[in-house]
């Protein structure tokens, strides 16, 4: 079995604030591996951005602070990384793509000038990205970063795209923006790619464009994908494996069929009841009473406790660990039962 790609051990993430100071990762545990989709799901505020701009070492401290837990990508630990070093990986071994793609595209570059210089970016650390070899001529770094940006853009399915990398943003439609992202993001042949909520602005014809134009890419570049969103249709017509997400915890894991057909966690089983479906009566819709609690004061033990119907008085005093219930399915709840408990040492 190939080893994983990006591995987070117990990470723990603190946020300071006026108000005071939010643990808001409280020992997230994930491991993806190349050519696996991994979907994030979960409610508003429960950490799944976090999670990604971690492994992007986005996330600025302060007011950040990172107490406990490592990052591992392809074995080196992101955490202790040197910002020049997270650099040099965000431009060619972690991709990542934004929600809203109006935001992150500069409106007074073209599409061509915004992908060729990241083009060059990627191939400042790998002149191979390029297609060239170290000590190449700036004018030969440059036609060779256009071109690339051409192909990149004719790969994610823009119409004519060549003579388009001159025209400015405004001049493309919002799934097309978003397809200028994607190729953006893969323009450095990324080991590991980070979409965050990349559908979430679209219609839905365009968002089962970009979710097959995903899949394919993941196929051709054998990458590992984290893709968060709160969509778990999305997560079961795209994604390989999903880790849902409350309050700063992975609370349930593993292979995306097993997982919604055979839910365990009292959260997920609450999410899967919450979809609407066509024969719902009106006024049958279930909603999950209560809000996610304020990561200042967080409860001890389980996170999902005061919410949930199952809860016990074990359940308030410690926070689960991990059971395995069947072949890499983990859920942290002490009222599943397990085949075997599992440790992270
Ligand atoms: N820069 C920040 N400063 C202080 N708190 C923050 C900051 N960014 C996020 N948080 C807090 O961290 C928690 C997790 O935020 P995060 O953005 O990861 O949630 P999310 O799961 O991505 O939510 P959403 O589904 O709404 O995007 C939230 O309680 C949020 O208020
Ligand atoms: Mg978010």
């Amino acid at each position: 079995m190939s080893n994983p790609l990006l591995k987070i051990r117990n990470l723990h993430l603190s946020m300071h604030s006026f108000d005071g100071k939010a643990h808001v990762l409280n020992g997230i545990n994930l491991e993806v591996k190349r050519n696996e989709i991994w979907g994030l799901v979960g409610e508003t505020g429960c950490g799944k951005s976090l999670t990604g701009l971690s492994v992007s070492g986005l996330v600025s401290s302060p007011p950040a602070e990172y107490h406990g837990g490592e990052i591992l990508f392809d074995g080196e630990d992101l955490l202790g990384c040197h910002e020049q070093r997270l650099l040099a990986l965000r431009g060619n071994k972690i991709g990542m793509i934004f929600q809203d793609p109006t935001t992150n595209l500069n409106p007074v570059f073209t599409i061509g000038t915004q992908l060729v210089d990241v083009a060059l970016a990627a191939g400042a650390s790998d002149p191979q990205v390029l297609g060239l070899t170290v000590g190449a001529s700036g004018r030969a770094r440059r036609r060779a970063a256009r071109a690339l940006a051409g192909d990149m853009l004719d790969k994610v399915g823009i119409p004519n795209a060549r003579a388009r990398l001159d025209d400015y943003p405004h001049q493309f439609s919002g799934g097309m923006r978003q397809r200028v992202l994607i190729a953006m993001a893969l323009i450095g042949r990324p080991d590991l790619l980070i979409a965050d909520e990349p559908t979430t602005a679209l219609d839905v014809s365009v968002q089962a464009q970009i979710l097959d134009l995903l899949r394919q890419m993941v196929d051709e570049f054998r990458m590992g994908v984290i893709l968060i969103t709160h969509n778990l249709g999305v997560v079961a017509q795209t994604c390989s494996h999903v880790a849902v997400m409350y309050a700063g915890n992975v609370v349930e894991s593993g292979p995306v069929r097993r997982v919604l057909e055979q839910p365990a966690h009292p959260y997920t089983r609450a999410l899967m009841r919450a979809i609407p479906t066509r024969d719902v009566k009106r006024g049958a819709l279930f909603g999950l009473a209560g809000s996610v609690p304020n990561l200042l004061s967080p409860p001890t033990g389980c996170r999902f406790a005061p919410r949930c119907a199952l809860a016990s008085p074990a359940c308030h005093s410690a926070l689960p660990a991990d059971r395995e219930v069947a072949p890499d399915h983990k859920v942290a709840c002490v009222h599943v039962s397990a085949m075997k408990e599992t440790s992270y040492a």
